[in-house]
């Protein structure tokens, strides 16, 4: 008898691409209280047991004040090293090949930490990652939408010296209530200043932000990008401009945007020809890195082995990598299924 493939085990061992990912949101409860403590910051838990008790979310904005307020120990140059040191390496042993890594610059500066202590950071440890592990990865500056236009404005400002070290703009936080059009002159901003763009949308906002995320910011990616699917003719619009989306099936259950993965909208989306990608979000809070967004989400939606290969395929053509970078992995994928 052929022996049935185990299709958590092909998961795992699939090179992989990640392109939704929060940094702040890597930040595993036993490295936040070893930073807390280092840098003398008291936590409002006692312990790691009794905050992970607090993950526990009915919608976004829960989440979100709890992330926030985790973020309050990160001081230094060498805390935001460790904390993508750590989510890099996580993605070493979940054979992540290439990441395209969000941070949310203002959540540091509104607190009084230099923008540069920030990106230079996460940049030190995503440059000694290519070199020692051999996973490349881009990142993404992203807007937190509650907070005014100005304040996105003046982020840029900050953001200038370091103009070679980001690759594309993002918009996140809070959704109801800031559209993308809140952001239009900060987005045509960046879009002359030859950034890509990517932003949240539809996801627990209307389908009629996701167009706006399309038609005013003009991105290059939707993050989320659920709820375009209660639009027929949003749906047309993003299969026909190929526009991938990075859907994160453990944040949408998590964060009740889903009540059961068994109805989350990747099946229709694949069977609609919508270009999805898997993504992690915020993996520390959201009880899983990108295997176990996979496999979940695989024996939810019974998806088959083509199926995973066509999603991986997806993250790696939507990727902001070049055409001889996306290559590289295609045949390292295809080396890899091969041999299989
Ligand atoms: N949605 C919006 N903003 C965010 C998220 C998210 O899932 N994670 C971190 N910031
Ligand atoms: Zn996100």
């Amino acid at each position: 008898m052929k022996k049935e493939l185990d299709l958590s085990e092909f998961i795992k061992q699939l090179p992989k691409v990640e392109l939704h990912l929060h940094i702040e949101g890597t930040f595993e409860p036993e490295l936040m209280f070893k930073i807390a403590q280092k840098n003398k910051i008291k936590i409002k838990y006692k312990n790691v047991v009794d905050l992970k008790k607090a993950y526990n979310f009915s919608n976004l904005q829960e989440f979100l004040d709890v992330y926030y307020a985790g973020c309050k120990v990160l001081l230094n140059e060498e805390d935001f090293y460790d904390l993508t040191w750590e989510y890099l390496t996580k993605a070493k042993s979940q054979n992540i090949k290439h990441t395209e890594i969000m941070f949310d610059p203002q959540t540091h500066t509104q607190r009084g930490i230099k923008f540069d202590t920030v990106i230079k950071g996460i940049h030190q440890a995503m440059k000694d990652v290519e070199e020692e592990l051999g996973i490349s990865s881009k990142l993404i500056m992203s807007i937190l939408r509650h907070l005014p236009e100005e304040s996105a404005f003046e982020t840029f400002k900050q953001s200038e010296p370091y103009k070679k070290w980001i690759d594309a703009i993002g918009l996140d936080s809070s959704e109801v209530g800031h559209p993308p059009s809140k952001f239009t002159n900060v987005f045509a901003h960046a879009k002359r200043e030859g950034y890509l763009i990517v932003a949240h949308a539809g996801e627990e906002g209307p389908p009629e932000y996701v167009k706006e995320a399309l038609n005013i910011l003009k991105v290059d990616r939707i993050d989320h990008g659920n709820r375009s699917l209660e639009n027929d003719k949003i749906t047309t619009e993003l299969v026909n401009r190929k526009m991938a989306l990075t859907v994160c099936p453990l944040s949408n259950l998590k964060l009740k945007v889903v009540n059961n993965l068994k109805n989350h909208p990747l099946r229709s989306m694949l069977d609609k020809g919508i270009i999805a990608t898997i993504n992690s979000d915020d993996p520390a809070y959201f009880g899983g890195y990108l295997n176990e967004n996979f496999i979940e989400i695989q024996k939810a939606l019974n998806l088959t082995k083509d199926e995973i290969i066509r999603l991986v395929k997806n993250s790696i053509n939507a990727s902001f990598l070049d055409d001889i970078g996306k290559n590289k992995l295609l045949k390292l994928l295809q080396n890899h299924l091969d041999n299989y």
